[in-house]
């Protein structure tokens, strides 16, 4: 067998580090073991009938069967308009300044190609979501990590990004995955003061916009005046809605940013399937109290993990927002790996270690509520045997 040589660009993309637990976990099931995975971030719960009801009615039309248009259907695009509006009070056009995408991931990793040059300096935050250091990986362009520490809420600090020369972009997530911090509108502000004076274009990632906590809702940069000169944003229905496996988001803000990835995406694919978008229609005019049930199940589960576990004596904090627990180690431990390797090969349960979303990400676990509460009450009563 000849041997198959990869591109550079993909070799250049660190191991996969979750690899090890997963290889582990399957072992581990495959063994009839009962675990516990608090390690995934995809929610536990079925899409709300109305939205599949929706799906089956829109496949039936042979309208929808068809290569869709490249920006979508134009009633999504509308009422994605009207949603924005209600929700953040900032007025879209729907004609050019919202784009459908296959995920939000899929606008994210595509984004990159659009404006960045091999060379070109992107910022990105550690610990952060992986998908966005392949993105950049792939179209050439040249990584510094702004830490986010929790002194500084695991917000990037303003002097570290105008210390550095030339960025040509920057990536933020908040709520963010994985330490669930939250921005406040002071910060974007800030933030888009700074990129408008260096001319750097802002990613803000808001996939969590909708699992908040306390009732405290999470800002949208494009909240900001004059966001949208620099700034697009990246929404998705996956957690909102419970849709993960249906791949739909979109993609909003400056027109010129959204024209570009829309320009990409057509060489890429050819859009979302029609009957899909003719579904997120249906969740964007869902009756929304549904999703405050989701609220009060992520936050019952929150506080059953958090409080359970404080009371054995793991200090850590409670999220405000975003589905995951991210927490320090318990000093018996030497580093997250070992952590999450005893937590699976002792209580039967599994977390992701730190380490897996950036070098700061060390000494930490993230543990996502995507169980039912009994589940988590389970498993804080094995982890308690842990940390004894
Ligand atoms: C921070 C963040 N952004 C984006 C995504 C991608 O979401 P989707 O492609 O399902 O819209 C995820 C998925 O877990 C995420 O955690």
């Amino acid at each position: 067998m000849p041997n198959i040589e990869l591109s550079d660009r993909l070799n250049q993309l660190p191991p996969y580090l979750f690899l090890e637990i997963d290889r582990a976990r399957r072992e581990a099931q495959a063994q009839g073991r009962d675990i516990i995975n608090l390690g995934v971030g995809d929610p536990d719960q079925s899409t709300p009938k109305s939205i599949i009801e929706a799906l089956k009615k829109a496949v039936d039309d042979p309208g929808n069967l068809h290569y869709p248009f490249d920006a979508g259907v134009p009633k999504l695009r509308t009422e994605i308009a009207r949603w924005f509006k209600g929700r953040f009070n900032v007025e879209l056009d729907p004609a050019g300044e919202i784009y459908p995408l296959i995920g939000s991931k899929e606008g994210l990793a595509h984004f990159p190609l659009a404006v960045i040059n091999p060379g070109d300096k992107v910022l990105l935050t550690d610990p952060a979501y992986p998908a966005y250091q392949a993105a950049v990986t792939f179209a050439g362009g040249k990584i510094h990590y702004l830490p986010l520490k929790a002194a500084n809420n695991f917000l990037p600090k303003m002097s570290d990004i105008e210390g550095y020369k030339d960025p040509r972009m920057i990536i933020v997530c908040y709520p963010n995955n994985p330490t669930a911090a939250v921005a406040t509108k002071e910060f974007y502000t800030e933030l888009v003061r700074v990129c408008t004076e260096r001319n750097i274009i802002i990613v803000s990632d808001l996939a969590y916009s909708e699992v908040y906590y306390e009732g405290i809702k999470p800002p949208s940069i494009l909240e900001i005046p004059g966001a949208k000169d620099i700034a697009i944003e990246f929404h998705s229905f996956s957690k909102t809605y419970y849709m993960t496996g249906w791949r739909l988001g979109w993609a909003c803000g400056n027109p010129q940013l959204v024209a570009a990835l829309g320009k990409v995406k057509s060489n890429m694919d050819s859009g979302v399937f029609n009957a899909i978008q003719q579904a997120g229609i249906a969740a964007l005019n869902m009756d929304q109290a549904e999703i405050g049930d989701m609220r009060r199940d992520y936050q019952e589960r929150r506080d059953a993990l958090v409080n359970g576990l404080r009371a054995f004596g793991w200090k850590m904090d409670l999220p405000k927002a975003a589905f995951y627990v991210w927490s320090k180690i318990p000093t018996k431990f030497p580093d997250s790996l070992t952590c999450a390797k005893e937590f699976l090969d002792k209580a039967d349960v599994i977390v992701t270690p730190g380490v897996g979303f950036g070098k700061q990400g060390e000494g930490y676990v993230r543990m996502a509520l995507t169980v039912p509460v009994e589940r988590i009450h389970e498993a804080v009563q094995r982890l308690a045997k842990v940390l004894a």
